[in-house]
C-alpha cells in the first residue's frame, strides 16, 4: 500500500475568491491531504485585482477559515503542468448550473489532452452560491450592494479600496 500524499490543485483565477469557491475549498480539504488553491490565468479575461491581492485575500481566508492542509499558490504556465511538478494528480473544480457543464467538459479534455494521467473532480456548488460569480459580485459591489455574505472577510477591505 502506498503512504504517498493525496494532494489536489483547485485552480482558477479567483478574481476576488467567492463563499462558493470557499465552500468547494473546505469540501476539497476534508477529501484530500493537502490543497493547493491555485491563481492561474484564464487569457480570455481582463482581472480587476494583481495577483499579489488575489493571493493575500485567499491567503487570509484560508487562515481565518482554519484551513491547515490548504496553501495558495500562483502559476502563470499551465495548471496541468504546475500539478504534475509538486506530484498532484487531481484537479478540483466546483459545478454550478449546467452552464458550466459544456465549459468544464472542455477544459477537462484538454488538460487529460495534455496529460491523461491527471484527473479532474467536480464538486456541485451548494444552492445558496449557485448564482454567485466573481464578476457579479464586483458588478454589485461596484453598485454599492451589500456583497459581505457573499465573500470572505478579507475580500470586503479590497472592495472598499
Ligand atoms: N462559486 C462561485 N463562483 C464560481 C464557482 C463557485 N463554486 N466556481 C466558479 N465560479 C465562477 C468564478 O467566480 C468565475 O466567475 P467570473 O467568470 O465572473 O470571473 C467563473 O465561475 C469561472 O472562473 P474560475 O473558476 O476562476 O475559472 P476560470 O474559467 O476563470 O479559469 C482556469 C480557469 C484558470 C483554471 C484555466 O483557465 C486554467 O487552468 N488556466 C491556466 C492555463 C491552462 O492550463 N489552461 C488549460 C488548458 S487550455
Amino acid at each position: 500500500m502506498s503512504h504517498n500524499k493525496r494532494i489536489a490543485v483547485y485552480p482558477g483565477s479567483f478574481d476576488p475568491i467567492t463563499n462558493g469557491h470557499m465552500d468547494i475549498l473546505i469540501r476539497a480539504s476534508r477529501l484530500f491531504d493537502h490543497v493547493i488553491i491555485l491563481i492561474a490565468e484564464n487569457g480570455a479575461k481582463n482581472s480587476r485585482f494583481d495577483v499579489v491581492a488575489r493571493q493575500k485575500m485567499i491567503a487570509e481566508a484560508i487562515s481565518d477559515a482554519k484551513l491547515e492542509n490548504v496553501e495558495v499558490d500562483v502559476t502563470s504556465g499551465l495548471t496541468v503542468e504546475y500539478a504534475k511538478r509538486i506530484g498532484a494528480n487531481h484537479l478540483i473544480r466546483g459545478l454550478r448550473a449546467v452552464t458550466d457543464f459544456e465549459y468544464e467538459f472542455k477544459l477537462a479534455a484538454a488538460n487529460s489532452f495534455i496529460d491523461p494521467d491527471i484527473d479532474m473532480i467536480f464538486f456541485m456548488a451548494k444552492n445558496d452560491f449557485d448564482f454567485i460569480s466573481s464578476s457579479s459580485i464586483l458588478e454589485m459591489a461596484d453598485g454599492g450592494v451589500d456583497v459581505s455574505s457573499l465573500v470572505p472577510k478579507s475580500v470586503i477591505k479590497y472592495l472598499k479600496k
